[in-house]
């Protein structure tokens, strides 16, 4: 226990994470997911049909995961990553933090702790408990309850607008593929032309893949 009521990593605004859930039988997933953190409170919108709202739904249990690859934004947004991506964690704290209904499922307990799933290769996270508060047609909305979180690497990242374009234009092409609209499609190409001029050797590698996905 990290005696934290509240996250000392997740920042003022929208914080753009990659988030890491899990189902009933052990599966891990990621998705890139916005933390929204305003006047002291952090809330998800998460839309329907998606793993990480199923997920969410069946364990309260929500992994913020703070990286720095833009090929792992781009590839998460659109597909399914292995289990060689992740690694099982054990939280300590869990326990009065702890949704009902997972409460009730003890089989993975290790000591007092409880199960979740994070990044291999997240530099640091935020474990969360999320509680549903409003539904829409479209999405379900959700409190984070801040439970633990840990540094595990500090590398220092100048800003690279390559970088913030390619996750830009990442957050327009999960749409585009949905609605094909012209107007997405010409944000995404300005934010590629970004990533292209400014980014490095991974946001190439971003955008060769993001091309791919939205075909
Ligand atoms: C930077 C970024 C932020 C996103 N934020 C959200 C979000 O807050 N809520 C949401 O439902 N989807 C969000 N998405 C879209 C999901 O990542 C996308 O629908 C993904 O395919 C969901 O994967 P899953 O089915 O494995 O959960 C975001 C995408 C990007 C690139």
């Amino acid at each position: 226990m990290n005696g934290r009521k509240e996250s000392s990593i997740i920042a003022g605004g929208i914080n753009e994470v990659i988030a890491v859930t899990f189902d009933g039988s052990g599966r891990a997933n990621a998705a890139p997911i916005g933390i929204i953190n305003r006047s002291g409170r952090s809330r998800l919108v998460l839309f329907k049909g998606t793993h990480t709202l199923d997920n969410v739904l069946e364990n309260g249990i929500f992994c913020a995961n703070i990286v720095h690859d833009p090929v792992l934004y781009v590839k998460t947004a659109f597909e399914d990553i292995g289990s060689e991506f992740f690694e099982e964690d054990y939280a300590e704290d869990f326990a009065e933090n702890l949704a009902e209904n997972y409460a009730e499922n003890c089989a993975d307990v290790k000591g007092c702790g409880r199960r979740f799933y994070r990044l291999k290769s997240a530099e640091s996270y935020v474990l969360f408990k999320a509680v549903k508060t409003g539904e829409s047609a479209e999405s379900c909305i959700f409190e984070l309850d801040f439970v633990s979180e840990k540094v595990i690497a500090t590398p220092v990242h100048p800003f690279n607008r390559g970088f913030a374009a390619v996750i830009d234009a990442t957050v327009h092409a999960t749409r585009y593929v949905i609605s094909r609209s012209a107007e997405l499609k010409a944000l995404i190409d300005y934010d590629i032309s970004i990533a292209k001029k400014c980014g490095g050797e991974r946001e190439n590698e971003a955008v060769r893949m993001l091309l791919e996905y939205i075909k």
